[in-house]
């Protein structure tokens, strides 16, 4: 396994735009285990319900002003005295404004690099190398699930955040209307993962997202995911998963073209 991996990493080798390439850059880490769940994606502890804590502050270019929260990569790094070959999986959960490494990764996920043995060597290199790809999110028994946030206020301001988002897209729109009804009104992306409107349907709520697939947008529709009585602090199942993988307007990876 470790094998494949490693010369995956090498086919896919030299970087470009494209999430999926392979890119090389540095990484460095947060010591404080609750850093990045204080992060601008707005998660807070439910942070560390994603990737079991391997979490990532990500740089602009990857954080995409919010729309990059909840996005998942396998990264390793290059040092082969103290890095194992497949490296770990960590998801965006922060933006990172020291353009100095691409990744500041929670403690966890960097140990998580190592090899056998080598964690706290890795620790005290403190900045390593690596190469990273964008990878397909997976949440095995999980669906997509909205949260109600505090900042709610019924009966006309609603914000909610995504969490376990699947798949490798982008959400890039979202529209809510009374379940049964057609009148939708668009939210806006608030920061990070929150999303608000100040229009907010009465009644239980459905939600229809655009995420970026194929070569345009796809709706998908979550048709009763609000009760009539939406409550400040719940998480409430969408009951749709998102599998899709977004097709990226580059053509090739190996630079070979
Ligand atoms: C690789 O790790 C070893 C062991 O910690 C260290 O001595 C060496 O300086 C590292 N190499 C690089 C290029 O960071
Ligand atoms: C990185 O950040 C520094 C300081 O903020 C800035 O001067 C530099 O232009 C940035 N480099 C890139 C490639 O964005």
């Amino acid at each position: 396994m470790a094998l494949f991996l490693c010369s995956l990493f090498i086919f896919l080798s030299s970087a470009t735009a494209c999430d999926s390439c392979l890119h090389q850059s540095k990484a460095a880490y947060f010591n404080k285990p609750s850093a990045l769940s204080s992060g601008a994606c707005g998660y807070g502890s439910l942070a560390l319900g994603l990737s079991g804590g391997h979490l990532a502050a990500g740089v602009s270019s990857l954080y995409k002003d919010g729309a990059g929260c909840g996005a998942c990569f396998q990264i390793r790094c290059k040092n082969s005295t103290v890095c194992s070959c497949d490296g770990t999986r960590v998801t965006i959960t922060d933006v990172n404004h020291n353009n100095a490494t691409d990744f500041v990764l929670s403690r966890r996920a960097f140990m998580a690099m190592a090899s056998h043995g080598m964690g706290q060597h890795i620790l005290k290199l403190g900045t390593v190398d690596v190469e990273y790809r964008r990878i397909p999110c997976e949440y095995k028994n999980q669906n997509l699930a909205v949260r109600v946030e505090e900042s709610s206020e019924k009966p006309n301001y609603l914000a909610i955040k995504l969490l376990y988002q699947g798949g490798q897209t982008e959400i890039v729109a979202i529209d809510v209307a009374q379940v049964g009804s057609s009148s939708w009104r668009f939210m806006e992306r608030k920061y990070g993962a929150v999303w608000d409107t100040s229009r907010v349907p009465s009644g239980a709520l459905q939600f229809r997202f655009v995420i970026t697939s194929g070569f345009d947008g796809k709706w998908i529709w979550a048709k009763n995911v609000l009760p009539a009585d939406w409550k400040i602090g719940v998480v409430y199942d969408s009951g749709v998963r998102i599998t899709d993988l977004a097709i990226e307007g580059c053509s090739h990876c190996d630079g070979n073209d």
